[in-house]
């Protein structure tokens, strides 16, 4: 362990990674379907607790040049990898911040503006107790009167089932030499032979499941943050929340929209016993027993406001992220299937394909029978087909600098696997891509060309076959894709 880690892994970057649930206009979906006041402002001032890489923090900078958008780690190499894209596209309003959170001082937390969002995704569960009191004491200072606080954490009792697969990796990483990537590989290797044997107290948990599947190719950066260190603790939600409760944070909602509909998560018994618990931790802990989710992604609220959730959910606006299906989407869901009926699909559809609809408009379209605001809305995003959208869409100087200056950066480091987006005005955010996809948007004056063409310069060094496949992939995003980035104003129209 580097000597200033506090026992989190210090020695290996993160995986490059952008978070869509932690972009504002996602997050007023939520505080809509809750029937909570808030929405984004012209101007606001965002904090990324345990930034990683920044790519969040720098595609939401660069859709956004009204907001002030912060990242603070303690690994400066996650911090000069992040100035160094905001520097390459010119983003003057995202900043990065080399901080420790279990040694700033209260004057120094001072010195930082106050915010109006802080995220903190992926940190909560993997750090020592020192480093929770500083988010807190962060929180507590920093968050600005009816702020909101996005957290995602792994989730008790799910992932506590993990506990045991956690020491293994531990144990065994500890024997081996090299980085923290080199020595969670070696660890992998054994765990998967042991893993073979049927230890009667390993369970065999959809974690393990995954590592075992020769198919999957894994993230050794992800597996060593997740697993190599000595804080690994995943938590309760109600711990959660009464850890959170002196920076006066009251919860919202999950930010995994379908979660808050229980007569989605819950079978008939179920939701007896969920009815039968009082609204908050109680019951929210009934779902965190019942789902399959070992990950959670909660908002929270400094100074909770209530309002009509149907004229909340009314008021937003959303728009086609990709070709719509001719068929109602069906979003697989713990109890089975949410799907709109057919005769509602259509004219939603259809509205949707001509541009960016207020969800008020596309509920009343269906003539016979109206969907409800909240499961249309749930639904429609769940499957991916939508996006939120705050804005008229446009391409922006910003947006193209940015986009840009990503494509470059990949090519400089040759990474091709991280969860990219391409930064969008009109979406306030950034729109998740595989890097394929990256490489088109970036360079319109090629995206007409031949798919064969395309994969001949994009991909040289793949041989026939894969460039075949690839030329396949790019006929489908030439034709599925390209309309409805121009429509979103990713591209010129
Ligand atoms: C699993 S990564 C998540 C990164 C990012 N939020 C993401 O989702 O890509 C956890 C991050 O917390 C940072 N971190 C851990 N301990 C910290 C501390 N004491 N102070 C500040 N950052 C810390 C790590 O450097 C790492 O970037």
């Amino acid at each position: 362990m580097t000597v200033w880690s506090h026992g989190y892994v210090a020695d290996s970057p993160y995986t490059f990674s952008y978070q869509p649930a932690q972009a504002p206009g996602h997050l007023a979906m939520v505080c809509a379907m809750a029937g909570v006041v808030w929405a984004p402002q012209p101007r606001m001032a965002m904090l990324d607790i345990g930034c990683g890489r920044g790519l969040t923090v720098n595609v939401l900078a660069a859709a956004n040049p009204g907001w002030h958008v912060l990242g603070l780690d303690y690994n400066p190499a996650h911090i000069a990898e992040a100035q160094e894209l905001a520097d390459a596209a010119g983003s003057a309003n995202a900043g990065f911040c080399e901080a420790d959170l279990a040694e700033m001082t209260d004057a120094e937390m001072d010195r930082l503006p106050e915010f109006d969002i802080v995220t903190i995704h992926g940190v909560w569960t993997w750090v020592a107790d020192a480093v929770r009191a500083g988010i807190v004491r962060l929180l507590a200072r920093r968050l600005k009167p009816g702020g909101l606080c996005y957290i995602g954490y792994n989730v008790q009792p799910a992932f506590g089932a993990d506990a045991a697969l956690q020491r293994l990796f531990m144990h065994l990483a500890g024997q081996a030499r090299g980085s923290s990537r080199a020595r969670v590989e070696a660890a992998l290797e054994q765990v998967r032979a042991l893993a073979a044997t049927n230890p009667a107290q390993l369970p065999s948990t959809p974690m393990l499941r995954y590592l075992l599947d020769k198919e999957q190719r894994l993230d050794t950066a992800y597996l060593a943050h997740e697993f190599l260190t000595s804080h690994w603790r995943p938590a309760f939600h109600e711990d959660v929340c009464a850890a959170l409760a002196p920076a006066k944070l009251e919860f919202v909602g999950s930010a995994t929209l379908h979660e808050n509909m229980p007569d989605l998560q819950l079978d008939a018994a179920q939701r007896a016993t969920y009815e039968g618990m009082p609204p908050g931790p109680a019951r929210e802990f009934i779902k965190d027993l019942c789902l399959p989710r070992a990950f959670r992604r909660d908002v929270f609220i400094r100074g909770l406001r209530r309002t009509d959730h149907v004229e909340a959910l009314d008021r937003l606006v959303i728009a086609a992220c990709r070709a719509l299906p001719e068929d109602s989407p069906k979003l697989s869901v713990p109890v089975g299937e949410a799907e709109l009926a057919p005769a509602m699909w259509q004219p939603i559809a259809a509205a949707l394909r001509e541009g960016p609809q207020s969800l008020h408009r596309l509920r009343h379209l269906p003539e016979e029978r109206r969907p409800n605001p909240a499961e249309l809305l749930a639904v429609l995003q769940g499957t991916g087909l939508v996006v939120p959208v705050l804005r008229e869409p446009q391409v922006t100087e910003e947006t193209q600098r940015f986009n840009r200056a990503l494509f470059a950066a990949t090519l400089a480091s040759g990474d091709r696997e991280g969860q990219f987006a391409l930064a969008s005005s009109a979406i306030a955010g950034g729109l998740p891509c595989a890097w394929l996809e990256m490489a088109l948007a970036v360079q319109p004056d090629i995206l007409d060309a031949p798919p064969e063409t395309l994969a001949a310069r994009l991909l040289p060094h793949l041989d026939e076959e894969g460039r075949a496949e690839a030329a396949t992939l790019i006929g489908r995003i030439q034709a599925e894709r390209i309309p409805v980035w121009r429509g979103l104003g990713l591209l010129p129209g």
